[in-house]
């Protein structure tokens, strides 16, 4: 099993070339497969969530190939519509893969996605929003079992919350049904729009994506496209957490820098100096960072991501004050604050509320990645503290983020994977 060694107390200097996202990455690979053609897709981050989808696609008929940072992606008429309960569980994500294929087949057949780290991982907005367009769907012994009487129909739906996933799912669904589908109270994520956009490039006609209300009107075929995909909003704020933590000045070029407004918003209030400039972002941090004042409240986009709680509760854990959490989307997002205790971190969790105490100092300790944003938080704190940590369960770590001990490196961090 791979390990993180990181020596910490260096500050961190040096520029980075953002990777690109995952979580746009993976709903468009699953809308490649609803183009008659090749999808050619630039940006695409190395990570084994990437390469668990491209496992699915090969197994529902695609072809899927990577060059570097490109996947080239071409969708064959016909192929498995019902996929393995072991390709299911490889990520929570595969989910979005059965929009996919009751979009092009009108059937389909899954599990229930992995659940995960960061609690249970229910699916009925998902399943209820694909009902609402005429697919009878079967749940018997973990399996879901889609069909459809006559034709996917477009629909009117209204999501209780906006779900990231729902939203995505709709959309690949309803792209190729018969009609008009209206998401209502739909995700306004950054990787909506992407999604949208890669979409629109394959000839769909989806429009209000990014806002609340999406209206996706169905049409016969998608042709294949070359897109590039966006870059990853959560690892940015991951490196930008670092360097304000650890101290010194990075530059973070091809960040999408309005997609990460949220995040940055909060992190200038530390007193680390942030500006954008031509293709991304730069960042000095210099004296020991202040604690947030006001509550952090995670909330759906443009609220404060959920992805990143984790990596500025890491940030924040040396601060001069006390801060305080809120994590409003999931259920079980504190598992990584056992691990900065352990480290000498002051933190009490109360329900969905997490109080930080800043303290003067943390210790290098042999800890574990609980889940993947819980990983990079643990790596972060290993690099403002004294002595050596080791992180061990670094698959968690590598499901998001391409060669982070590389990209660490080059910042001039003390980190090395063995
Ligand atoms: C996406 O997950 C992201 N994953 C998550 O990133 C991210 O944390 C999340 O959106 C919120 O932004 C990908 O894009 C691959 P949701 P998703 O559906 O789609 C509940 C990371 O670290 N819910 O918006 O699963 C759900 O339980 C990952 O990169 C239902 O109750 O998120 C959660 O509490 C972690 N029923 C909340 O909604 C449903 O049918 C938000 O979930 C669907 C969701």
């Amino acid at each position: 099993m791979q390990k993180l060694i990181v020596q910490g107390g260096a500050k961190l200097r040096g520029e980075l070339d953002l990777q690109g996202s995952k979580n746009s990455a993976l709903p468009i690979m699953a809308a490649a497969y609803l183009c008659r053609g090749e999808c050619i897709l630039h940006n695409c981050p190395k990570l084994t969530d990437i390469y668990a989808a491209s496992r699915i696609l090969n197994y529902i008929g695609c072809k899927c190939s990577f060059a570097d940072n490109t996947a080239v992606i071409t969708s064959a008429q016909s192929g498995h519509t019902a996929i393995p309960e072991e390709l299911m569980q490889e990520m929570r994500s595969s989910i979005i893969f059965l929009g996919a294929l009751l979009g092009k087949n009108k059937t389909g057949t899954v599990s229930y996605p992995g659940g995960c780290e960061l609690g249970s991982r229910p699916i009925d907005m998902h399943l209820s929003s694909f009902r609402k367009m005429g697919v009878d769907i079967k749940e018997k012994f973990g399996r879901i079992t889609c069909s459809v009487r006559k034709s996917i129909h477009g629909a009117k739906i209204s999501l209780p919350f906006p779900s990231v996933g729902a939203t995505e799912n709709i959309m690949l669904c309803a792209v190729l049904a018969d009609g008009e589908t209206v998401i209502n109270n739909a995700a306004r994520e950054p990787e909506i729009k992407d999604l949208a956009d890669f979409l629109r490039c394959c000839g769909a006609k989806i429009k209000g994506d990014g806002e609340s209300s999406i209206v996706i009107e169905g049409v016969k075929e998608l042709h294949g496209c070359e897109y590039t995909v966006m870059s990853d909003r959560i690892a940015g704020a991951t490196y930008l957490a670092a360097a304000a933590a650890a101290g010194g000045e990075i530059i973070i070029h091809k960040a999408c820098v309005g997609c990460m407004e949220p995040f940055i918003s909060l992190l200038d209030q530390t007193g680390c100096s942030i500006y954008t400039i031509d293709d991304g972002i730069y960042l000095r941090s210099g004296l020991r960072l202040k604690a947030v004042r006001d509550c952090i409240r995670t909330m759906p986009h443009p609220g404060f991501p959920t992805d990143a709680q984790a990596i500025l509760m890491a940030a924040l854990i040396k601060a001069d004050g006390t801060s305080v959490f809120e994590e409003n989307i999931f259920d079980c997002r504190y598992r990584h604050t056992d691990a900065l205790v352990k480290m000498g971190a002051d933190i009490t969790v109360l329900g969905k509320t997490a109080v930080v105490k800043g303290v003067d100092r943390l210790y290098g300790a042999r800890v574990e990645a609980t889940d993947l944003r819980g990983g990079a938080a643990m790596v972060i704190a290993a690099l403002i503290a004294e002595g050596k940590s080791e992180i061990t369960s670094i698959s968690h770590i590598d499901r998001g983020y391409e060669e982070i001990e590389l990209c660490l490196q080059r910042l001039g961090a003390d980190i090395k994977r063995e």
